[in-house]
């Protein structure tokens, strides 16, 4: 099969020498990427900025900001079997970036932040020919917002993680809870990001053969 699957955080730009952020790694999406290659798929891997080298075998197309994410995520849906969409990706992004450096000057400095486009919602509505799995990053009520992100996605699942106290954030392990589109849930035991992403690889070949059309 083929797998388009995006990780990492994108970098919103506020002048030439700053920009936004979060402390996203990459480390759970290149998991899944190397899973899914070892599991004899083909990937291609839409990768924000992150200091882990991409899985020999897949196709990485670099991107820096949400807005490139966006297109480069659009470009290739189409010809995939299953998306997973790992990246954190900003959800606000500065409403300009200055061409030159700010200068500081006042006490306060005031910073207008606009909505990013929604990428995992933008590529779930259906009808399509493609899973959609979606990631969750949650300091609490993480059932609710996992499954409310679910429905409003329209994704197949959504991968919850608790990230409170910083936890799942640059580590080498992760717990994560799997809800499903049909009610279902399964929480996985904590363990290797690369663990996980092999468990996450099995369950979406599965769910790919039970269903054709979405
Ligand atoms: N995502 C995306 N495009 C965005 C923001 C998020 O594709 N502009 C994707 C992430 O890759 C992830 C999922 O959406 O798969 C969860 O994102 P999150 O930011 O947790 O969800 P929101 O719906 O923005 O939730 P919240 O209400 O927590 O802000």
């Amino acid at each position: 099969m083929r797998f388009l699957i995006t990780a990492g955080p994108t970098r919103e730009p506020i002048d030439p020498v700053r920009f936004l952020t979060n402390r996203s790694s990459g480390k759970m999406g290149y998991a899944i990427a190397a899973a899914a290659l070892a599991r004899g798929h083909r990937v291609v891997l839409v990768s924000g900025p992150v200091a882990i080298a991409a899985p020999q075998g897949a196709r990485v197309v670099r991107v820096t900001t949400a807005a490139e994410m966006y297109r480069a995520v659009r470009a290739e849906v189409a010809d995939c079997d299953v998306a997973v969409l790992a990246a954190a990706v900003a959800d606000y992004t500065p409403a300009r970036a200055a061409k030159r450096k700010i200068k500081k000057r006042e006490e306060r400095l005031t910073l207008e932040l606009v909505r990013t486009r929604d990428i995992l919602a933008s590529i779930s509505r259906a009808p399509r020919a493609y899973l959609v799995a979606g990631f969750a990053a949650e300091t609490h009520a993480l059932e609710r917002h996992a499954r409310e992100k679910l429905a409003r996605k329209n994704c197949d699942l959504i991968c919850a993680n608790d990230v409170s106290d910083g936890r799942g954030f640059d580590a080498e392990s992760n717990q994560l809870k799997l809800f499903f589109r049909d009610g279902r849930s399964l929480a996985l035991p904590h363990e290797t990001k690369r663990k996980l992403a092999f468990r996450l690889i099995k369950i979406l070949e599965e769910l790919k053969e039970k269903r054709k059309k979405y």
